[in-house]
């Protein structure tokens, strides 16, 4: 059983995910910049995925590198925008230098086993330039019981993508989503994510700890914070 979503289909990844609001997630990242960051353009995005927020940093002008675990997630990055895309595994980060701006975007975080959480987040803030800003998500989404099937589906030109999904708790904070993703061309497949759940206060203070000052928000600033169960942490370097 494996993320097979993200190490063989990257394409029905993104048709799976061709409504997600990459605009708005990156307008909201590039405010904070505006307002808090150094006014720098070197961007590391983690876990970039298919590369849809790099491409629209790239196109802001930022120079980008990106970094996802899947060859084949990089791969298809790659097709998107001429950002420098690397494969490689938090905690390590396969990149030289400091950055202006590090985003992680959309549970990337999520997806960390929970003893790599600390050096990822060491990690995360070794890699920013002095002044620079850290950006990443959580989902608090753990259930106390596996839940009921969830549909969701995608209507794309050639047809329609479903994901049949179950979450279901284990260890600890730990869960699992375990989906049946099937395409229009009549084929489906498991897919397997395992997946931690991380208190606000504990990622706050993790980040307090090695000096940033946090902000945190509701999804990418469209819900009041008290709403949701997504959580976007601001951190700026206030290490000097
Ligand atoms: C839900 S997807 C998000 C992809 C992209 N950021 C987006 O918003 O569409 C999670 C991504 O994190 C990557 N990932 C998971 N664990 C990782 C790790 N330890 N280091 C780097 N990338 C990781 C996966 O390969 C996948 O591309």
């Amino acid at each position: 059983m494996s993320e097979a979503l993200y190490a063989e289909h990257p394409d029905v990844y993104d048709a799976l995910y061709a409504d997600k609001e990459y605009d708005r997630e990156v307008a909201f990242v590039c405010e904070q910049f505006d307002e808090r960051g150094n006014g720098g353009d070197r961007a590391l995005v983690v876990g970039c995925g298919t590369g849809e927020h790099s491409r629209r940093l790239r196109d802001r002008g930022f120079d980008v590198t990106g970094v996802d675990r899947y060859e084949a997630m990089v791969e298809r990055a790659r097709t998107k925008s001429d950002a420098d895309f690397r494969v490689g595994q938090l905690p390590d980060l396969p990149v030289e230098g400091a950055f202006d701006l590090v985003f992680v975007p959309f549970t990337v975080v999520n997806h960390l086993p929970p003893d790599d959480f600390a050096p990822t987040v060491r990690a995360l803030v070794d890699a920013l330039a002095d002044g620079g800003l850290l950006v990443f998500d959580v989902m608090d989404e753990r259930p106390e019981e596996p839940t009921a099937m969830q549909l969701y589906t995608s209507d794309r030109p050639e047809g329609t993508y479903a994901r049949l999904v179950q979450r279901r708790p284990t260890d600890g904070r730990q869960y699992r989503w375990d989906s049946l993703i099937f395409t229009p061309d009549g084929e489906f497949f498991v897919d397997v994510h395992e997946l931690t759940d991380f208190d606000r206060e504990v990622v706050t203070g993790a980040l307090e700890v090695l000096g940033l000052d946090v902000a945190t928000f509701g999804w990418y600033g469209d819900v009041d914070e008290s709403e949701t169960d997504m959580t976007v942490f601001v951190g700026s370097d206030d290490r000097s």
